[in-house]
């Protein structure tokens, strides 16, 4: 897992709970290095996991309810540090389906050793569905993206997740409605 998850996981922390819980996280979690972590350094996504796991210890607040705060602080991050992909966009529809077939591609190219998602979309007039799909269990993270991206481009959407699978984090579908439309007028056609 590239290193840039890691340092805006201890800076968020910082940021929001302070040195002491930053320090006390780090301690914890036992990892090789003790929080040294580089943003283009490339690192064992288990260390991710302990990083939580101890900080969640530390704050008593549950592991996915953090995993997804941190996934909303990582798409502030992103939108400051890659301005480009956002450009001309303005909604979440038009968005999201961008993350699978344009933007974790260029990803993929500027860090060749990345281990990133797969996400398979489909959308409706009403509906727009994002199956997560990885090697890792982040499922949290990728909800925390989501409702980010909502938030950013102001839309009004129910988000509602399906555990997949083995129902580990691995795999899960993200329905997404206008809070308007109730969920049963929605049809299924793959536009994309
Ligand atoms: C400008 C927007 C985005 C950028 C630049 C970006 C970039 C990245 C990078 C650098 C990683 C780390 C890869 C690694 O650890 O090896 C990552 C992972 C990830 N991204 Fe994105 N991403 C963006 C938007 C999104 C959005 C909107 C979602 C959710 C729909 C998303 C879902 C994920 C997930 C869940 C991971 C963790 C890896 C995994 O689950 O296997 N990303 N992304």
């Amino acid at each position: 897992m590239k290193g840039i998850v890691f340092t805006e996981l201890i800076e968020m922390v910082e940021m929001n709970l302070g040195l002491e819980i930053a320090d006390r996280m780090i301690l914890n979690a036992n990892t090789p290095n003790q929080g040294a972590y580089t943003s283009v350094g490339t690192y064992d996504h288990m260390e991710l996991i302990r990083l939580v796991v101890a900080l969640s210890d530390a704050t008593q607040v549950p592991v996915p309810q953090l995993v997804q705060a941190f996934g909303k602080h990582l798409f502030g991050r992103f939108a400051e540090l890659y301005p480009q992909f956002f450009t001309g966009i303005d909604s979440t529809f038009e968005f999201l389906p961008l993350v699978e077939s344009f933007i974790h591609v260029e990803v993929q190219k500027l860090y060749p050793d990345a281990e990133l998602p797969t996400f398979r979309c489909e959308q409706t007039d009403e509906r727009f569905e994002m199956t997560y799909q990885s090697s890792h269990p982040f499922a949290d993270l990728a909800e925390g993206l989501i409702q980010a991206t909502v938030e950013h481009f102001g839309d009004e959407l129910k988000i509602r997740r399906t555990d997949l699978g083995e129902k580990n984090g691995t795999e899960a579908r993200f329905t997404l409605t206008p809070s308007s439309v109730p969920e049963s007028r929605a049809t299924q056609t793959c536009l994309n």
